[in-house]
């Protein structure tokens, strides 16, 4: 989890991990397989249904129709939304609506998923939904999740965290650590 003030860097990170940054210098060593997801799903999720957005995601690898199928009903079946494959998008929760922007990273067979607070949008509880969702691909898929949020709530469901200032990471580790750190300067 990325923890940090606004502007201080967060999202520059996250979208230079994803390759839509470059660096001016040095280098990143990633998986070339990343999902991004934003905060707000409308601007990611692009097609009429659920299960034509997700898959959307797989035109580039020219697969069969059967194949397509397969791939996204799998990925749905991963963040519980198989029921709701023909689902029209403007008939989604904004949590549900974060877990097809998932499905589709896992469509693609990512390894890194990248969350730029993805929980901003939501209520509490499709909050706590979503992250344990995440924690749950994370662990069920071998999948590598880095978030940002500023919910400090959040902390109780990820395995290290950062804290960033101007750019630079000025403590990292322990959650519950940091969260004690975090929620005295709130005070
Ligand atoms: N493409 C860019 N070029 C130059 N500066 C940028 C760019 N994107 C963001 N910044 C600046 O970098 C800093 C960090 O921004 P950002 O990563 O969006 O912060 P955060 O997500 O932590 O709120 C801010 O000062 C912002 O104005
Ligand atoms: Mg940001």
């Amino acid at each position: 989890m990325l923890l940090g003030t606004n502007g201080s860097g967060k999202s520059t990170l996250l979208k230079l991990l994803a390759k839509l940054l470059h660096p001016q210098s040095g280098s990143i060593q990633i998986s070339p397989h990343t999902g991004f997801v934003f905060q707000n799903p409308d601007h990611q999720l692009v097609m009429p249904t659920v299960g034509a957005d997700v898959a959307f995601g797989l035109v580039a690898e020219k697969l069969t129709y059967a194949q397509t199928r397969q791939r996204v009903a799998e990925a749905l079946e991963a963040v519980n939304l198989l029921p709701l494959l023909r689902r029209p998008i403007y008939a989604l929760s904004g949590g549900q609506k974060q877990r097809v922007a998932i499905a589709g990273a896992i469509a693609r067979h990512c390894d890194v998923l990248l969350l730029d607070e993805p929980t901003a949008l939501l209520d509490p509880d499709s909050q706590l939904d979503l992250v344990a969702q995440v924690q749950r691909l994370v662990k069920s898929r071998g999948l590598t999740a880095l978030w940002v949020t500023h919910r400090l709530n959040e902390l109780d469901y990820c395995d290290g965290a950062f804290l960033l200032e101007q750019g630079k990471v000025v403590d990292r580790g322990n959650p519950q650590r940091l969260k004690q750190r975090l929620m005295q300067v709130a005070v």
